[in-house]
């Protein structure tokens, strides 16, 4: 799938125009039988309507938009998804899109439209297909033209570009997601890693079981004994400055069984989503190195299956993590925080600017924000107003939830440091948050993203990603992220 601009004079057969609410757009002013037309059969320009009139010299594909007052650059991705399907349901191979018509008072900038409907459209034209022993025979929409004045060519050009790189990051990083266990182990994730970036100027180091463990990474070693497959620690490192570098670190469980304290067999085959934290960070540095962002960058991923194997944790033991604090495992199945605590001990070395990091670490932050928002926990409020900005230009909804020292006293250990799951019932995805909160720095502006109920589309919420596959959701936010660094 591709998108570009209109080159002059070379018109597709078919035509898409937006239309808001009982407004005619004036793109389509000159052509008066095609306004009697649609007042005819009664199209209003309502949210999500549609209709395609064919034609023998020209299709034209009329959407509705809806109330313009309530229009902004997301609902552009949402209907940029929308036409992609029409055309798809329409068997259009290729379509001219008059994306002027997407202006209004709320999305005024031209370049920004085409950047939005660029991310919108090759998003929702992904899906994990390389599974089927048989080619998918299914219609395809090859090419898509966006028609511009000449004047906005070359600003449209480079925010379509922008768009491109980070739809293609994000999808990447969706395949990851989407792999199965078998397919996804800690040492292939770290090799998909290190092939994607050979060219590029991210340097990859791995470190294998044998370094996790001489490095004192007693939480990664800890989990990793209950598997078959070793465990990796793999780190991404891209110099855009010379500044102290920013830290992005994701969860890479590639599967969580629950360890021996097993989970139940409903939907336990979701757990291979568990590593989304990691493709989260693996989509975000691919996606900076391409955008050549002027940011010291550091991507760290924490790598392990989490099985009952012979070897494996049981409940009462206790790990020491790098930083030399004692976790007790009350509970093997909150195995993402023993992970993180060591590289998150191991970023705080590193004095970073700040550090971000992205897991799905408890279903309880599904019961509280269901699929709609990530949660997230700092005790930064300079940070929250950066969050709350880049996740109003992505569209990727975020909401704040707390984390006081409440938190921490319930996840007292009596033998250890601290105990991996609270003494108390409920906010689940606070104290994981507080546990984390001891493998950080005091010093250092930390954020804690909790994806566990927006790394993959559960119930075909997002219009722009297949169902019941991973999302990337957090990519571009971390992408504005690490953008507000530049100066
Ligand atoms: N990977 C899970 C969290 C999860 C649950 C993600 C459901 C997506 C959907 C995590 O490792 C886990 O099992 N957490 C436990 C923690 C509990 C034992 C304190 C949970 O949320 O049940
Ligand atoms: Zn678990
Ligand atoms: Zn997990």
């Amino acid at each position: 799938m591709k998108i570009s601009i209109q080159k002059k004079n070379k018109f597709q057969k078919t035509q898409v125009v937006f239309m808001f609410q009982k407004s005619f757009p004036k793109e389509l002013k000159k052509q008066k039988e095609i306004e009697s037309f649609i007042k005819d059969i009664g199209f209003k320009g309502s949210k999500k309507e549609s209709f395609f009139i064919p034609s023998k010299s020209k299709n034209l594909l009329i959407i509705g938009l809806g109330e313009k007052k309530f229009f902004d650059y997301e609902k552009i991705r949402k209907i940029a998804a929308f036409s992609y399907k029409e055309l798809k349901k329409q068997k259009q191979k290729t379509a001219d899109i008059l994306i002027n018509s997407l202006l209004s008072e709320s999305t005024q900038n031209l370049p920004q439209i085409c950047q939005a409907f660029t991310e919108g459209v090759l998003l929702t034209s992904h899906s994990c297909k390389e599974f089927k022993s048989e080619k998918s025979k299914e219609f395809v929409v090859k090419e898509l033209f966006l028609c511009l004045d000449s004047k906005d060519h070359k600003s449209c050009l480079k925010t379509m570009r922008e768009g491109t790189i980070l739809a293609e990051s994000v999808n990447f990083a969706r395949n990851l997601g989407n792999y199965p266990g078998n397919c996804m182990t800690p040492s292939i994730l770290a090799k998909s890693i290190q092939n994607k970036t050979k060219n590029t100027k991210i340097k990859t180091t791995v470190w294998d079981k044998k370094r996790i463990e001489k490095e004192k990474m007693g939480g990664l070693l800890g989990v990793s004994l209950g598997s078959l497959q070793e465990p990796r620690f793999i780190i991404m490192e891209y110099k855009g400055s010379n500044k102290k570098p920013v830290i992005l670190v994701g969860k890479g469980l590639t599967f969580d069984s629950g360890g021996i304290s097993l989970k139940p067999s409903q939907n336990m085959d979701e757990m291979k989503f568990d590593m989304c934290g990691s493709v989260t960070v693996v989509g975000a540095m691919l996606a900076i190195e391409k955008l050549g962002l002027k940011v010291n960058v550091i991507g760290l991923v924490p790598s392990s299956e989490n099985m009952p194997g012979a070897g494996a944790n049981k409940p009462g033991d206790i790990l020491k993590a790098r930083n030399g604090k004692t976790m007790e495992v009350l509970n093997t199945d909150a195995e993402g925080r023993l992970i993180l605590a060591d590289a998150l001990s191991y970023a705080s070395e590193k004095k970073p600017q700040a550090i971000f990091d992205a897991a799905t670490l408890t279903g309880a932050i599904l019961v509280s924000l269901g699929n709609l928002f990530t949660g997230f926990f700092t005790k930064n409020e300079n940070l929250v107003q950066r969050i709350e900005k880049a996740s109003q230009k992505t569209g990727e909804r975020v909401w704040r939830l707390p984390l006081v020292k409440e938190h921490t006293k319930d996840i007292k250990s009596i033998l250890a440091d601290v105990a991996n799951i609270s003494s108390t019932k409920g906010a689940g995805s606070s104290t994981a948050a507080a546990f984390l909160e001891h493998f950080v720095d005091k010093q250092i502006p930390w954020v804690h993203f909790d994806i566990a109920g927006t790394a993959w589309n559960v119930h075909n919420r997002l219009e722009y990603c297949s169902a019941k596959q991973a999302s990337g959701v957090m990519i571009r936010t971390f992408v504005e992220l690490v953008r507000s660094y530049e100066s």
